[in-house]
């Protein structure tokens, strides 16, 4: 077990001597006797609102009003810091992937993709800025003006990622903040903490004191506390609408505060009567179902068009049934285990809610669980008032509801709180057509014949309505931690020759 006790505050390695808690894995061993228990992993520290303000005090000296050290760093420095902290953890990758897969019972292959993917996030992201960083120190001359646009920090950014991607997605906000010149505080998932362990000494031997801070504890207490000192000038969250809008809140000046979130979606897949029936299975599968369907672009709603239904329905089931379920590190798994058994609890309180106003689970074992490993379920029909209709059950059942009138399925997507992301699956390209626009103007991505995702991680990730503000992404998301700025001077007589 690894019991975590170090906290980097001021550049400074604290030991801890409060009180901790433990981790356990949502992975459930069977033990000689037969009785399933959950591997406990180690444990982190419960720290409270003290150790939040002593991490308000360090980011606020470090920026110190934009005069410090790593404010004012060059960006080129700053990128040297970057890359010296990407070689220090990417000789502990055997390290961190293992705690991931074992912290949120990712598949290895998952895991280990999850980690690399973050490692071309940084690379991509270093190359993007000294793209911009060359665009910006060129001068422009307009009207009698020489100006040089530059790229400036907004201050101290509190970075909080989730549990599904708690490294990836935590760095997809992390890595930009930083490297743009932002003091960072940083709160890790509650599953997917001790994956941060071996990262500590990166971090503070890479960037400068106070660059990063890390704040463990009760998250609806310190982060609300964090957030009512007023110090905080970006709020970078990956996860609900809810603790974005209490966060928000809890700042005395929302006027001061930049908001970069990724929060929830019910992406929904529309099938056309002429969708090719093997692609549209194969993508709704892996669209629905990778990492057990805890994705924030997974189709949460497939609606299919009645003249195809049967057929689609058939095919969508026999090949779920074919997915592996099982352990994390075993082979070819799709299924794993769930983080906790409140959300095997949610997944069946949706289920039982669908059945008892009309729905059915329509294949074998569907709902089946036995501890935090949960059997997928394709529930149909589902119609509007089942909770399946509009939660994200962020999970793996899914919810089908078949549909006569093109407009019936547009209107679902119009109609929702959420507007990240849709698929469409059908090859009449005027239908097609009729689609796209309107669609576009609901959500951020619309996706022909394929899965709603969010790679390449270089085009933009938004989100309208209840599931996003701001944009990320390699390109966006410097932009969305940084503000444009310029010095400015009259152009002279001396100057123009
Ligand atoms: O949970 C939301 C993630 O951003 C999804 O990313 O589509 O690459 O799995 P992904």
């Amino acid at each position: 077990p690894l019991h975590q006790r170090a906290i980097l505050l001021n550049g400074e390695m604290q030991i801890w001597k409060g009180e901790t808690r433990p981790v356990h894995s949502p992975v459930a061993l069977r033990a000689a006797d037969g009785s399933l228990t959950h591997v406990e992993l180690g444990s982190f520290p419960v720290t409270g609102t003290a150790e939040a303000d002593a991490a308000i005090a360090a980011a606020v000296k470090a920026y110190d009003n934009g005069r410090g050290q790593w404010p004012t760093m060059s960006v080129a420095d700053r990128i040297a810091c970057v890359e010296n902290f990407t070689n220090q953890i990417v000789a502990r990758r055997r390290e961190i992937v293992n705690l991931i897969m074992w912290e949120i019972g990712k598949s290895l292959a998952d895991s280990e993709k999850e980690f690399d993917r973050t490692i071309d996030y940084i690379k991509a992201t270093i190359a993007e800025l000294k793209n911009l960083d060359n665009a910006n120190s060129r001068f422009q001359i307009v009207d009698g003006t020489i100006a040089q646009i530059r790229r400036s920090p907004l201050g101290i950014v509190l970075c909080m990622g989730p549990y599904n991607y708690p490294m990836n997605e935590t760095f997809t906000t992390l890595i930009p903040a930083l490297i743009m010149g932002n003091v960072v505080l940083f709160k890790p998932p509650r599953f997917g903490v001790l994956l941060y362990y071996p990262m500590l000494e990166a971090f503070r031997s890479a960037f400068p004191a106070g660059a990063i801070n890390i704040v463990y504890g009760q998250g609806s207490v310190v982060v609300p506390h964090i957030m009512s000192s007023g110090k905080v000038n970006v709020l970078a969250l990956i996860g609900t609408s809810k603790v974005a809008d209490q966060l928000k809140k809890a700042h005395p000046k929302t006027n001061r505060l930049r908001a970069v979130l990724g929060l929830e979606a019910k992406n929904a897949a529309i099938i056309l009567p002429d969708a090719d029936i093997d692609l549209t299975v194969k993508e709704c599968i892996a669209g629905s179902l990778s990492f057990n369907g805890q994705r924030c672009t997974a189709i949460k709603m497939i609606l299919v068009h009645q003249a195809i239904a049967d057929q689609f329905l058939r095919r969508f089931s026999e090949e779920i049934g074919k997915l592996k379920i099982g352990m994390p590190w075993e082979k070819g798994v799709t299924i794993t285990p769930l983080p906790e058994m409140a959300k095997v609890a949610y997944m069946n309180e949706c289920i039982e809610d669908a059945v008892a106003k009309g729905a059915k689970v329509l294949n074998e074992n569907g709902g089946a669980s036995v501890e935090t490993l949960f059997y997928p379920a394709v529930v149909f029909p589902v119609k509007d008032g089942m909770k399946l209709y509009r939660e994200e059950q962020f999970g793996p059942v899914i919810p089908v509801a078949p549909f006569e009138d093109i407009e019936t399925a547009l209107d679902y997507v119009i109609s929702s709180d959420h507007g990240q992301q849709v698929s469409i699956f059908g090859t009449d390209p005027d239908q097609i057509a009729h689609l796209v626009d309107p669609l576009v103007n609901q959500v951020c991505r619309v996706n022909l014949n394929a899965q709603c995702q969010r790679s390449p991680d270089v085009f933009p990730f938004a989100g309208r309505k209840d599931s996003a503000e701001g944009t990320l992404s390699v390109h966006d998301a410097l932009r969305s931690f940084s503000i444009r700025t310029m010095v400015a001077a009259k152009q002279t007589e001396a100057s123009k020759k």
